[in-house]
C-alpha cells in the first residue's frame, strides 16, 4: 500500500482524541508526527494528552513534538468547558512513559516537510493555525512543498460556536490563520457548516462501544463527555465531532463535498474576530485558491471511526 505521509497539528482536546484515533488506526497513513498546539488547553497539557493517546493506540512509533504555548498576537484563550479541565474529558490522566521528541514543533514540521519531495507530506490542523504560521514565517518555501493543508476551522452558513461570528480554532489565532490562508498553501477548510453534520448520536456512540478495544473505549469516552456537556450547555442530543473531518477526508474524499473559494479572517474586530469571510465568486475574490467543505457524509466518517478503532486494521 502506498501510504499517505501526514502530520497532525492539533489541540487534544476530545474531538481531537477521536481524530487521532482515526488516524492511529488507519493504516493509509505513514504518520510522521504529532505536533501539539495551546488551544482547548495549555500546550503543556495537549502535548501530554498527545503521549496519552498515542500510548493507549500502542504508537508510540509515532514522535509528539510540543509547540507554541501561546497565539501570534493575541492572549491564551481556552475551551476547558467543552473538553475538561485537562482536555481529555473524564478520561484520568497520566504520565506516559514515551516523553515528547527533542526539539520544537515548528522545526521539526520544516525538517520533516523539507526533506521529502514536493507536495508528499499532507497535514492536518485540528487547532490554532500558530505552529503552523512560525513555520511558514521561518520557511516560506514550506507552502509550495507541503501537500492539502486540510484543517477544522471557521464557519459560514452555521454562524460561530466561540462568538456569534467565529469558530473556535479561528478565533483562538485570528492572525495566524489569515498569514496561512495567505501563503499559498493549498488548505482544505472543513468549518462548521460541514463539521455540524458529523454528529456523535446515541447509536453511533453505543456501537463504538460495543467493539471492546481500548482505543474504542477511548474514543467512545470521549463522544460521551461530549454528549452531556452539549446537552447541558448548548442543549444538543448528539455534539458535533469536528476533528476527525480533515483526517476522514484525508482518508476517503469522497465522503465531503468541497467548493473552491479564498477564505479570509478577520483579524482586528473583537466583535467578529476570527470571522471566515468564504468568496466563492471568482470574480469578487480575484482567484479561487481555497476550498471550503459544504457537506459531509456523516455515515462514512463514523464508519471509518469504526473500522480504525477496531480490532482489524482494515482501513
Ligand atoms: O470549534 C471546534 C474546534 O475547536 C475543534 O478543533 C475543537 O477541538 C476545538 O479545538
Ligand atoms: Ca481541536
Amino acid at each position: 500500500m502506498n501510504k499517505q505521509a501526514l502530520i497532525i497539528d492539533c489541540d487534544p482536546g476530545v474531538d481531537d482524541a477521536v481524530a487521532l484515533m482515526l488516524a492511529f488506526g488507519a493504516g493509509a497513513f505513514d504518520l510522521l508526527a504529532i505536533t501539539a498546539v495551546g488551544g482547548n488547553v495549555p500546550v503543556q497539557k495537549t502535548a501530554r494528552n498527545a503521549r496519552m493517546l498515542r500510548q493507549i493506540a500502542g504508537r508510540e512509533d509515532v514522535p509528539v513534538f510540543m509547540g507554541a504555548d501561546r497565539p501570534l498576537r493575541r492572549e491564551p484563550a481556552g475551551a476547558g468547558e467543552f473538553h475538561g479541565a485537562e482536555g481529555l474529558g473524564d478520561l484520568t490522566p497520566f504520565e506516559p512513559e514515551t516523553p515528547c521528541a527533542e526539539g520544537h514543533a515548528v522545526d521539526a514540521l520544516i525538517d520533516l516537510v523539507m526533506a521529502r519531495p514536493e507536495r508528499s507530506v499532507a497535514m492536518a490542523v485540528l487547532g490554532p493555525m500558530t505552529n503552523l504560521a512560525l513555520a511558514l514565517r521561518r520557511e516560506p518555501g514550506l507552502a509550495e512543498r507541503l501537500g492539502p493543508v486540510a484543517v477544522m476551522g471557521g464557519a459560514r452558513s452555521e454562524g460561530g460556536n466561540i462568538t456569534a461570528s467565529a469558530e473556535f480554532n479561528i478565533w483562538a489565532d485570528p492572525d495566524a490563520a489569515a498569514e496561512v490562508l495567505a501563503s499559498g498553501c493549498d488548505v482544505v477548510l472543513f468549518g462548521l457548516d460541514a463539521t455540524h453534520q458529523v454528529r456523535a448520536t446515541e447509536d453511533r456512540i453505543a456501537a463504538v462501544e460495543a467493539i471492546g478495544t481500548a482505543m474504542a473505549d477511548t474514543a467512545a469516552s470521549m463522544m460521551r463527555f461530549s454528549q452531556r456537556i452539549e446537552r447541558e450547555i448548548v442543549g444538543w442530543d448528539a455534539p458535533p465531532v469536528h476533528d476527525p473531518c480533515p483526517v476522514a477526508w484525508l482518508l476517503q474524499p469522497a465522503l465531503f463535498e468541497l467548493a473552491p473559494c479564498r477564505i479570509r479572517v478577520e483579524t482586528q474586530s473583537d466583535l467578529t474576530r476570527g470571522h471566515t469571510a468564504v468568496e466563492f465568486r471568482d470574480a469578487v475574490a480575484g482567484g479561487l485558491p481555497h476550498r471550503w467543505a459544504t457537506a459531509a457524509d456523516s455515515d462514512g466518517v463514523f464508519a471509518l471511526i469504526a473500522a480504525a478503532v477496531g480490532p482489524g486494521r482494515t482501513i
